[in-house]
């Protein structure tokens, strides 16, 4: 805890003042700073932290009410109570000394008893205005922290464990001067079992220790979605319910708790430990207020994961549909999405964009379940008739998917994934980058899955071969058909074709 004797200061022109408020006042267990004119007063002010100020009203040169103005009109020095030294029965000077600002008066001549209680009255004044003060800060401060959660908040990639950390990072005390922060934190987060860690600003930065002892069997944890808050300075530490926990964590830990703020969950604990003021319900509502968002975000996380797997389901499900009916065998439109996903990542495209090309890939053929089944397993060759037909199945698939925002990526490649770079391709004969990156990047994909397993009018061929064909052409499938950055890649990355092929295989 950070303690100092009050800073006083007393200014007065006549020296046996001063030293009077000095007698009454050092023996009390306060610092008496003593200055002789307002311009010394001025001075000391402003270069020491001085807790309230006692001020004669009249002084040569400057007086009593152009220092008090001084400090009231500055806002470094505003929140320090001033206290007026005026004569009884001097109600002009007493006014005067409230229009330039002063807090409290004393009457001369000067009784001990009142300027004991004044001061002690002033400074009562002043530590709950700075806590206040403290208290807008930090609301502030938690607001705009809340506000850049939930602007990078990624559902999907929401991890519980690094958001606690984060929140540690955010609360813990960096800096001596933040005495209204903890300097340590116990965290605790359920996942089948408690982990314990703790946190504490070292100067290479935060550091996280993990505890290796389960806390939890001290405390008694609320159930359900109830959370509990509690403050406890060192006095109420020691009665509470929390002795045997507090004993043993200053055993385990080597330290020695001063005060302590604690939000408990079913599946997250909160102990912030040695704040540098003594802590309030405040504080334990800041605390709650972390763990509550935390759960929140958890909780929306998990949900809207579960509506990405019925996605990712709902997708597998009706390509597998169409699978079924072109006659390719199993994990065709799986692999289609893996090396998709593997070309994307290699041309430096967002982890966002691989993700979707992954799932998004398997809808690519999804328009063939409008096309006669005759046709797509015939064992010969198609009549000019049949291949036109067949051609469709881009324009039935993009109309199959629709407009959707979530599966626009999955129309687009069933409409293009036939297109070439050079413009032979069909159904729009599109042309170079007219064609959607993600519709180059399937047709690579689709093309090398196609020639390496065996089709109705085609035999199977192994990677090499696959290879040589997509980068030198065999007069069916040639070069010019691919985006030539998206076929560089392919060059660089054609080992890992041959993996995903191999891990699955049908
Ligand atoms: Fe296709
Ligand atoms: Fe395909």
């Amino acid at each position: 805890m950070i303690s100092h004797k009050p800073k006083i200061l007393c200014v007065d022109d006549e020296y046996a003042s001063l030293l009077l408020f000095d007698a009454l006042l050092a023996p009390k267990g306060y610092e008496c700073i003593l200055a002789k004119s307002g311009s010394e007063a001025l001075d000391i002010i402003k270069a020491q932290k001085i807790d309230a100020v006692i001020l004669d009203v009249m002084m040569p040169e400057i007086d009593g009410f152009e220092i008090c103005r001084t400090i009231k009109n500055d806002e470094r020095l505003r929140r320090i109570p001033v206290i007026m030294v005026t004569a009884l029965r001097a109600k002009e000077e007493r006014l005067k000394s409230i229009q330039a600002g002063a807090d409290d008066f004393i009457s001369k001549p000067v009784d001990k008893a009142e300027v004991l209680s004044r001061i002690n009255a002033a400074l009562k004044m002043k530590a709950q205005d700075e806590r206040l003060n403290l208290a807008y800060s930090n609301m502030i401060d938690m607001i705009s922290f809340g506000e850049g959660i939930i602007k990078t908040f990624k559902p999907v990639e929401f991890n519980l464990t690094r958001k606690i950390d984060s929140i540690a990072e955010h609360l813990i005390r960096h800096k001596m001067n933040s005495p209204e922060k903890p300097l340590i934190i116990i965290a605790g987060i359920y996942n089948k079992q408690w982990e314990w860690h703790k946190y504490e600003y070292i100067a290479r930065g935060l550091e996280k220790k993990a505890i290796d002892f389960d806390i939890a069997e001290f405390i008694d944890l609320p159930v359900g979605e109830e959370t509990r808050i509690r403050f406890l300075n060192r006095e109420e530490l020691m009665k509470y319910e929390f002795t045997p926990f507090i004993k043993r964590v200053e055993e385990a830990l080597s330290l020695r708790i001063f005060n302590m703020v604690s939000c408990l969950s079913s599946d997250i604990c909160f102990f912030a430990m040695n704040y540098g003021i003594s802590v309030t319900g405040y504080d334990a509502k800041v605390l709650e207020s972390f763990i509550t968002q935390s759960l929140f975000l958890r909780s929306l996380s998990d949900k809207i994961k579960v509506t990405e797997d019925d996605f990712f389901h709902i997708v597998s499900a009706l390509a597998r549909v169409s699978e079924s009916i072109d006659g390719v065998a199993g994990n065709h439109i799986l692999r289609v999405g893996e090396y998709s996903a593997a070309v994307a990542g290699a041309l430096g495209m967002p982890a966002s964009f691989v993700n979707e090309i992954r799932i998004q890939a398997r809808l690519h053929d999804v328009g063939k379940i409008q096309i006669s089944p005759f046709i797509l397993k015939k064992p010969h060759a198609l009549t000019a008739e049949e291949f036109e037909s067949i051609k469709k199945h881009t324009i039935y698939g993009a109309k199959i998917i629709e407009s959707n925002s979530r599966l626009d990526m999955a129309k687009e490649i069933a409409l293009t994934h036939h297109e070439r770079w050079d413009g032979s391709g069909y159904p729009n004969s599109l042309r170079g980058e007219d064609i959607p990156l993600s519709g180059r990047i399937i047709s690579i994909a689709d093309q090398y899955d196609a020639i390496r397993n065996q089709r109705p009018h085609k035999p199977a061929f192994d990677h090499e071969t696959t290879g040589r064909i997509i980068t030198q052409g065999d007069g069916r499938t040639m070069p010019s058909h691919f985006d030539p950055q998206v076929l560089e890649t392919f060059k660089n990355i054609h080992k890992r074709f041959e993996e995903i092929y191999e891990s699955h295989k049908d």
